[in-house]
């Protein structure tokens, strides 16, 4: 059941997947104050673990700090090195690859190689820049403002259904691409199923009918619910659902809270996937795919969840690069295009993403007057 019975504008011109200024006004409006899924509790489970990121052209390290996590700009202020370039490791104590300045978990100096070298001791320029950290689940989330809402706040129509990013559910891999193209035609192409018999022949193959589908849209959030159809592989999965002592719901989820963070899932996996523009007509795009472990335990119960893991991941690759093949042929006919287009009633999600990111964009809403109390 769509919202909408009639057609709908597509409210961002071709020019808007394209622009400098408008790449710079998203930036500011839409990811400044957002939160960014960066990574799971599990690749920063140790002390001492690392991850390193560009995430919206800033360079960020986040660290395990004897079980606190932490997210600092990843440059020294001694003399702007990075202060590391490996995507990925474990180090006893956070040190600067350069001249071997060493920080703690708030960002201040430990030891400081010839330390006399630098007296007086700046204090104003030793402290690492850092950023707000939070975790919903077991997903690991960033935020480059230093105020804003929290992240409970921020995923309030999602908070409790993603819960489910953990326990049940474990972290089997995460994967990253780039793609030639703005950030909006990934998240646009997420938002509907009409792609799917041309994109999708071989794995969803055909789009559920209107009755088998349900929409949600509000300001900053929409979702897309169906029941997959009651096949072979669907049984399948279901008998191997109960098999971990899980219940069997037998539907699929799409939930998008804007601008760009996407849970998708079905009784068997979990997916949080975002999209990042690295510039005007690139971006990033990221999956972490969690599998159903369940409740049971022993020999059996652990072969099912192994057969489940590698299942899950063939089927989300597959999926990806299908989709993967149609960003840039999108981004270069915008490039072209003397069209205004349209949106169907079945991709209704993008015309509420398109109303989103141009009110946003228009920067904040003015503020309330407040009544002057005469003399
Ligand atoms: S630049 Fe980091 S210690 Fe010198
Ligand atoms: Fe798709």
């Amino acid at each position: 059941m769509f919202t909408n019975q009639h057609h709908l504008q597509h409210l961002l011109r071709p020019d808007q997947y394209t622009s400098e200024a408008q790449y710079r006004s998203e930036l500011r409006h839409l990811f400044q104050p957002a939160w960014h899924p960066l990574a799971t509790k599990d690749e920063l489970a140790k002390p001492g673990d690392f991850l390193t990121f560009d995430l919206l052209e800033t360079p960020i390290l986040l660290r395990n700090f004897d079980g606190k996590l932490r997210a600092f700009l990843n440059v020294c202020p001694h003399r702007h090195s990075k202060l590391t370039d490996k995507p990925r490791g474990n180090t006893e104590r956070l040190r600067c690859q350069y001249h071997g300045w060493e920080f703690n978990a708030e960002g201040g100096t430990g030891k400081i190689p010839d330390a006399k070298a630098f007296r007086p001791w700046d204090r104003d320029n030793s402290c690492l820049r850092q950023f707000r950290v939070e975790t919903c689940a077991d997903l690991v989330f960033v935020n480059l403002s230093d105020n804003g809402v929290s992240l409970r706040e921020w995923l309030d129509p999602v908070w409790d259904e993603w819960q489910c990013y953990g326990g049940a559910y474990r972290h089997t891999t995460t994967w990253e691409c780039d793609f030639p193209c703005n950030w909006k035609i990934v998240l646009e192409n997420s938002l509907e199923s009409y792609h799917i018999p041309e994109v999708h022949p071989k794995t969803f193959k055909e789009f559920s009918a209107e009755e088998n589908s349900w929409h949600e849209l509000t300001e900053n959030f929409t979702s897309y619910k169906t029941i997959p159809p009651h096949d072979f592989a669907a049984r399948m999965s279901n008998w191997m659902v109960r098999r971990l002592g899980q219940p069997v719901t037998n539907e699929y989820w799409h939930r998008v809270r804007h601008p760009h963070t996407t849970g998708a899932s079905l009784d068997v996996m979990r997916m949080m996937q975002c999209v990042f523009p690295t510039g005007p007509t690139t971006c990033r795009y990221r999956s972490m795919l969690f599998t159903l472990r369940g409740t049971r335990r022993g020999p059996f119960a652990w072969g099912v969840y192994r057969f489940l893991r590698s299942i899950s991941k063939i089927v989300a690759h597959q999926v990806f690069r299908e989709d993967a093949t149609i960003y840039e042929g999108v981004q270069k006919g915008m490039e072209a295009s003397p069209h205004r287009g349209v949106v169907g009633t079945r991709e209704e999600r993008i015309y509420h993403f398109q109303e989103y990111v141009n009110r946003e964009c228009a920067g904040p809403r003015e503020l309330p007057m407040i009544a002057e109390h005469g003399a």
